[in-house]
Formats: structure tokens, C-alpha cells, sequence
């Protein structure tokens, strides 16, 4: 037992030390892991983590770590029975979605601002306000309101999955920086939410031109969350997983990532031969999940950590999602038609 403590301090303080992590951090934090992964292993469980997590979350007990979309997909490909998703609620619905024979179960019910700002009766009101508008929904938003929305999207498909909407107006729910930067670049009208994420909308241009005089050849990455305003200053805008290609493929030394503080402490993991400058933002919704909250999933969850979706309800959003990847294939082929390629939000 004391050796399987001893390997399980040295594994944490291997993947956690790049972030100052020191040894007796990593041996405060090994019991609850070494139980965690036991547990998982003798559920068949498998454990995806959000890149805005802790790293005690994403390199102690993850099995992937990534963006929210892909992980849920990439869930589809696991023969796990039971996900445990460390992450908003919104995402563990959206693995149930894609899931629905397996068990999802979250370690808290965390909200996101995003998400919060909207229900599914108040997308029904909208569309009777703009009946002639095709309604396009972030993934950021509960199973409630994608069951409402004509489409799903995602911040790597979005410009594709509107231009391939039938109509020439949308009602792009919740975000409303997301759709302002949709509008810049899209040839559709574009009517928006009053949602914003909390993060990304207190980010300031200011900091952006402070931090390229600061660093010359720094290059400066922005989730579209962000204000067109700072938008339009950075290198690249994309999300979370837009982000680490970029750095993965990019030949520069030096980033900025203007973005939640878990991908910060994720590419200075993995990165280690990059130099990660600047301010990040800390998310309150993705900072609750605890490691106990992910063991108290697999050991004795409560009612409310297990996902469960009314059936009319998943089926409806389902179709949203289902009908998401149509649309950005189709999206695709305009846009190529154009001779526009894929539009980056940059543009
Ligand atoms: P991703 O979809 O890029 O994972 O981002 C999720 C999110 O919450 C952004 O604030
Ligand atoms: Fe929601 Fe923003 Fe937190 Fe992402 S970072 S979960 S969009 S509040």
C-alpha cells in the first residue's frame, strides 16, 4: 500500500511540478488520486477534464483533457459505461447527449454565465418575435435551449454552421461577443443574446498592447468569447483546442493566451520549452469541481451528480447537434465555393 502511495506521489509530482507543485503538495493530494483511479479502474469509468480545471483534476485523475465538445465525442469512442465529466453541467449534458446509453455523472452542478443567461421558454418567445430568424445556439447553453435552436454550434464551427442556415437572418443565442465577432465576419444578419462569459468579456484590450511591447514577437491568442475590439488585435482566436494546435504548431517562443487560467497552467504542462506571459482570468463555475467531488461520483454520488435528460428533451437537442454537423459540412462547402476557405475570427 505505502508503495503504490510512494509511485503515486512521484507520478503527481512528475506531471505537477513544471507548475510549482512541490513534493508535499503532490503527497497531500495522493490518497484522495490513488483512490480516485482505483475506484475508476474497478467501475470501468473513464474521466474527462475541461482544460479550465485544476491541474490536480486534469494530470492526477483525467483520462483526457481537452476542449468541451471533443471530449464528448471522445467519449463516444471509449467503451467506458460510466463518464465522469470534471467540468460546467452544460458539458456533462452534452456527453449524455452524445451518450445516452452510457451514465454521466458530474462532480458538481456548476453553472456557467453563459449558459444561466437563457432558458428554453425564452428561446420559444424569441422566435415568436422573429419568426422569419433561423435560431443558431453556442454549445454553452443547458439541453433545454439546444432543444429549442434550429442548430448547435461551437466556437470551431460556428461561421460555417451559420452561413449554411437557410436563412438570412439569425438569432445567435447565448453570446453576445461570440455573435458580435460572428457578425464581422458572416454575410448573414446577425441578431444577438445578452449572454457573456465572465472570463472572457473582463479582458481588456490595454492588456493585449501591453504585453506586445513588452515581448516583441509574442504572439497573442484570444478565445471569441473576447470583445471584438480585443479580437481584432490578436494573432489568432479560436477555442480552447484552436489554441493548442496553434502553439503546437507555431515556431514562435513566447504566447499570450487571453483565456481561462486552467489552459495557462495545461500548456505550461505540456509545453514546457514555451514561455506562457501575460494575465489570466480565474472561471468560479469550473473552480468548484474538487477532488473530492470526483470522489464522492464514483463512491457514493448524490441524486443530482448523475445526469439525466427528460426524453423529449434529448431527443430535440440531440437533432441540434445531429443537425450542427450538416450544417458545418454544408458551411464548408460554401465558403470554399466563395473561394473564402475557413474564416478565421481574426478576419
Ligand atoms: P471550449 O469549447 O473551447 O472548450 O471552451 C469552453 C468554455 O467554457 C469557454 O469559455
Ligand atoms: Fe462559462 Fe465562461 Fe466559465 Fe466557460 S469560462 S464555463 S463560458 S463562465
Amino acid at each position: 500500500m505505502q508503495a503504490s502511495l510512494d509511485n503515486e506521489v512521484q507520478r503527481l509530482y512528475h506531471k505537477l511540478h513544471p507548475l510549482g507543485w512541490s513534493r508535499d503538495d503532490c503527497e497531500l493530494i495522493a490518497p484522495t488520486t490513488l483512490e480516485i483511479n482505483t475506484l475508476k479502474h474497478q467501475q470501468n469509468a473513464v474521466i474527462l477534464a475541461h482544460s479550465y480545471q485544476t491541474p490536480d483534476i486534469m494530470y492526477g485523475v483525467g483520462d483526457y483533457v481537452g476542449d468541451s465538445y471533443g471530449l464528448s465525442v471522445q467519449a463516444t469512442e471509449h467503451p467506458a459505461q460510466k463518464i465522469i465529466f470534471c467540468s460546467v453541467y452544460f458539458m456533462g449534458e452534452t456527453a449524455k447527449l452524445l451518450n445516452p446509453g452510457k451514465q454521466v455523472l458530474v462532480p458538481r452542478v456548476a453553472g456557467c454565465s453563459l449558459a444561466d443567461s437563457i432558458s428554453g421558454a425564452q428561446v420559444r418567445a424569441l422566435r415568436r418575435e422573429h419568426p422569419q430568424a433561423g435560431v443558431v445556439c453556442y454549445v454553452n447553453t443547458y439541453a433545454e435551449v439546444k432543444a429549442e435552436s434550429d442548430a448547435c454550434c461551437t466556437s470551431a464551427n460556428a461561421v460555417e454552421v451559420v452561413e449554411a442556415m437557410p436563412q438570412d437572418e439569425i438569432l445567435f443565442i447565448p453570446d453576445r461577443l461570440m455573435g458580435l465577432n460572428l457578425d464581422k465576419i458572416s454575410s448573414k444578419t446577425i441578431r444577438t443574446w445578452d449572454g457573456t462569459c465572465i472570463v472572457h468579456e473582463g479582458f481588456n484590450v490595454d492588456s493585449v498592447h501591453d504585453i506586445r511591447r513588452r515581448f516583441p514577437g509574442v504572439k497573442i491568442l484570444a478565445h471569441p468569447e473576447c470583445t471584438p475590439g480585443l479580437v481584432a488585435e490578436v494573432d489568432y482566436a479560436g477555442g480552447t483546442s484552436g489554441m493548442l494546435n496553434y502553439v503546437r504548431n507555431s515556431e514562435a517562443h513566447t504566447f499570450m493566451l487571453v483565456t481561462e487560467c486552467g489552459l495557462t497552467d495545461r500548456f505550461k504542462a505540456e509545453f514546457r520549452d514555451k514561455e506562457i506571459v501575460g494575465t489570466c482570468i480565474l472561471c468560479p463555475y469550473m473552480k468548484e469541481i474538487q477532488l473530492d467531488d470526483v470522489l464522492k461520483a464514483l463512491k457514493d454520488p448524490a441524486p443530482e451528480q448523475f445526469i439525466e435528460i427528460p426524453a423529449d428533451i434529448a431527443h430535440r437537442a440531440r437533432a441540434s447537434l445531429d443537425r450542427m454537423f450538416e450544417l458545418e459540412r454544408e458551411g464548408r462547402a460554401i465558403l470554399a465555393e466563395r473561394g473564402t476557405g475557413a474564416l478565421p475570427w481574426t478576419a
